[in-house]
């Protein structure tokens, strides 16, 4: 159902085919030869140079030992010219100064720098390189393999423009672990760059009922998951009345989606919960018309869950995992809510609406009671761009971390870390949680005492719609994605717009892979 179906398109289900990446032993150079060195590096790697033509070798080694070339971290080199081919050479900085992160970064340069100049075949030549560094720098080239351009004409011969193709190759008995490496981070990038698309689509074509479309026809192509859709009219059946209040507003009706993967698995499992909010003007209490676009990204909480089931599902996961997603259009309207309304969520509370603008926390409210309720969670963490004020805090460089349980907050900033996408730890303050239960004529408010400390404000609110089990509440996570979903210029993994953000923390997470 689209109500203004003339204009729009459908969103795209994929960004195109990814890159082909073969790992292998040859001696052979296809295409470009792409040369990864280390910072004062004098001369190609002893022993890499099998299949190098005399000429190149030489090329490589003349602007290596005059430091033309320093190979200093994120510097590349092009050299060209040659009959005997062209090279490619990508800085990798001092040994010592090595992380998976900067490892990532320099493949994600390769793709970077690659350019019209070096065709659409590749060849890397690994040499002397740690197992885990060659994994990370293949993952970066994975990741930075994305663009968005599914709404731009294209000439014929840009149509023909082919996959990129990569033979990765390194010392014949590191073959099989790289290979194995590659495999995992090209299926978690499959998640990563859904969470893309979703986030970039235009908010005329992404709205609750097409994500909702595309999330059913994902599952269709998947028997180990299964996707229900919740309704507006089942939402107002059940009495979820944050979401319904958010969404009603809308000619584009709010829904729920629910994810089970491997359902016929034992639980309790994790339980992913995402903001959906396709498009946020934030409805009668409207925003400033400058930069609203960027209101499209507000449902990259929800992407980011969806992009997490699909990485798992990608990747072969076969533990049980559950997800919702709250998908709503937050528009002021007739039949908009007030600032003022009282309304009742699904957990029974009641809430008083003060400013429409705060939608995210009534959408959750719901999804976290129906997670905490209906899907026998072991733990829940939910996203969302749900804040300004935690892009005061934190700008672009980390997500806001609040949770109720310290081992659950611990892993999820371990995770984090490990995949260079930084969780910040952010606290739960008693003052917080005083400040929007005081509402004088319900049992909470949707917006602090004032405007200070509004991400904390927020998460404590969220908080109370975390159900409890055995008289205790179950554990929960909420990360703040607002500063880290896009606009983040310093990710050297992304170029522009959605950053799929935390596909790849939770399933790191949840996987321990
Ligand atoms: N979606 C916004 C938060 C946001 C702001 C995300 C900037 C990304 C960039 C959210 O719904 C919102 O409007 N929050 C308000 C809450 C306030 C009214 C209490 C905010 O942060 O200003
Ligand atoms: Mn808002
Ligand atoms: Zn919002």
């Amino acid at each position: 159902m689209s109500p203004s179906p003339s204009i729009g398109q459908t969103p795209p289900q994929t960004s195109g085919a990814p890159m082909q990446l073969n790992v292998n032993a040859n001696e052979n150079i296809n295409g470009t030869l792409v040369l990864p060195l280390w910072q004062g590096s004098e001369t190609m790697a002893e022993g890499s140079e099998a299949g190098v033509h005399r000429n190149l070798k030489n090329q490589v080694d003349n602007v290596l030992s005059n430091g033309d070339f320093k190979a200093k971290t994120g510097s590349s080199m092009t050299l060209a010219g040659l009959d005997e081919g062209k090279a490619l050479l990508i800085g990798l900085g001092k040994p010592e100064d090595a992380t998976e992160q900067s490892m990532r970064e320099a493949g994600a340069k390769v793709i970077a720098a690659r350019g019209k100049i070096h065709g659409t075949t590749l060849t890397i030549r690994f040499h002397g390189l740690e197992d885990s560094h060659m994994a990370s720098f293949v993952e970066g080239m994975s990741l930075r393999d994305y663009s968005y351009d599914h709404y731009k004409s294209k000439d014929e011969d840009e149509e023909e423009e082919s996959e990129l193709v990569i033979h990765v190759t390194c010392e014949p008995d590191k073959v099989s672990d790289l290979a194995a490496a590659t495999r995992l981070s090209s299926a978690v990038a499959t998640g990563v760059h859904l969470a893309r698309d979703l986030g970039n689509a235009p908010p005329n074509d992404l709205y609750p009922q097409a994500f909702a479309k595309q999330a059913v026809e994902f599952a269709v192509n998947h028997d180990n998951l299964e996707v229900t859709v919740i309704s507006y009219d089942q939402a107002i059946d059940m009495g979820m009345g944050g979401l319904v209040g958010v969404g009603m507003g809308s000619e584009r009706k709010p829904c729920m989606v629910i994810f089970e993967l491997n359902g016929d698995k034992p639980g309790p499992s994790p339980c992913i919960v995402g903001k959906g909010i396709t498009f946020d003007t934030g409805g009668i209490s409207i925003k400033p018309s400058a930069s609203m676009d960027e209101m499209k990204y507000d449902m990259h909480g929800s992407a980011t869950t969806f992009g997490v089931i699909a990485a798992l599902a990608e990747s072969g996961w076969d533990e049980r995992v559950v997800a919702v997603t709250c998908m709503a259009e937050n528009m002021p309207s007739a039949n908009a809510q007030r600032p003022g309304d009282v309304i009742k969520t699904y957990s029974g509370k009641t809430v008083e609406v003060l400013n429409t603008d705060a939608e995210g926390r009534l959408v959750l409210s719901d999804g976290l009671w129906y997670a905490g309720t209906h899907l026998d969670p072991s733990y829940i963490i939910d996203l969302a761009t749900l804040t300004g004020s935690i892009v005061v805090a934190l700008g672009h460089e980390a997500t806001g971390l609040w949770s109720n349980d310290d081992e659950l907050l611990a892993n999820i900033k371990a995770a984090g870390e490990h995949c260079g996408e930084i969780a910040w730890p952010m606290p739960l303050f008693k003052a917080f949680e005083k400040e929007i239960t005081d509402s004088k004529i319900a049992d909470t408010r949707n917006l602090g005492a004032g405007r200070w400390g509004g991400s904390n404000t927020a998460a404590a609110f969220l908080k109370q719609f975390v159900p409890e089990r055995d008289g205790e509440q179950i554990p929960w996570a909420h990360l703040d994605i607002a500063g880290t979903a896009w606009g983040a210029k310093t990710n050297k993994l992304v170029k522009h717009g959605a950053t799929g953000i935390h596909v790849r923390t939770l399933h790191h997470l949840i996987t321990g892979q």
